[in-house]
């Protein structure tokens, strides 16, 4: 799918179907986010892959807003390091990039960032010196969707034209 596309109609998936994700496309969302760049090109992040089934429902009873996690193919827990700067954004790259990886290949996903911390770094053997940005889950959508449904603001409301506070409007570059 051609990236404004993908990115236009991805939309977060909560519900999967049973199908799992192919190897060979896993490998790609791995890419995706080996491929992410960093401050300093520090590629501070570290990614645990969760496929089995006993662990995906662990990570479920250790997430507060992420339950839906038990049905789907596959997670991916981003660690960021808190001693790089901007790290915070070097992990939603990733995680961006792997969404939008995912989706162009028919793939949904969704994320988690709130979570039981110390129940997840027991379970999955997180080091005290990494920082869990976010839980990505993966999985086909349970059903079609057209991602035509997108709740967003306008543009206008979002965008400032040379000064912060002075209105933009988008007829104007039409
Ligand atoms: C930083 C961040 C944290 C999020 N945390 C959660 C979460 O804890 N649980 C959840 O279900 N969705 C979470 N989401 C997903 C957002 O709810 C979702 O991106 C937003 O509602 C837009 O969804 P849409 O693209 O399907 O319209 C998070 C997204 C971001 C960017």
């Amino acid at each position: 799918m051609e990236t404004y596309k993908t990115i236009l109609t991805k939309l977060d998936i909560r519900r999967f179907s049973s199908k799992k994700i192919p190897g060979e496309l896993i490998l790609k969302i791995l890419e995706a986010a080996r491929s992410t760049g960093t401050a300093f090109n520090a590629q501070n992040w570290r990614l645990v892959l969760v496929q089995e089934t006993s662990r995906l429902m662990q990570l479920a009873k250790d997430s507060t807003r992420g339950q839906w996690v038990e049905d789907a193919s596959l997670a991916i827990i981003v660690l960021t390091d808190p001693g790089e700067p901007d790290n915070g954004l070097d992990g939603g790259r990733a995680v961006q990039n792997m969404q939008l990886t995912a989706w162009s290949f028919a793939v949904g996903s969704g994320l988690f960032t709130i979570l039981n911390e110390d129940a997840m770094r027991r379970d999955f053997k997180i080091p005290k010196k990494m920082h869990i940005a976010a839980v990505v889950v993966f999985g086909y959508p349970e059903r079609k969707i057209s991602g035509e449904k997108k709740n967003r603001k306008p543009l206008s409301e979002i965008v400032h034209l040379d000064e912060y506070g002075r209105g933009f409007d988008s007829k104007s570059l039409s």
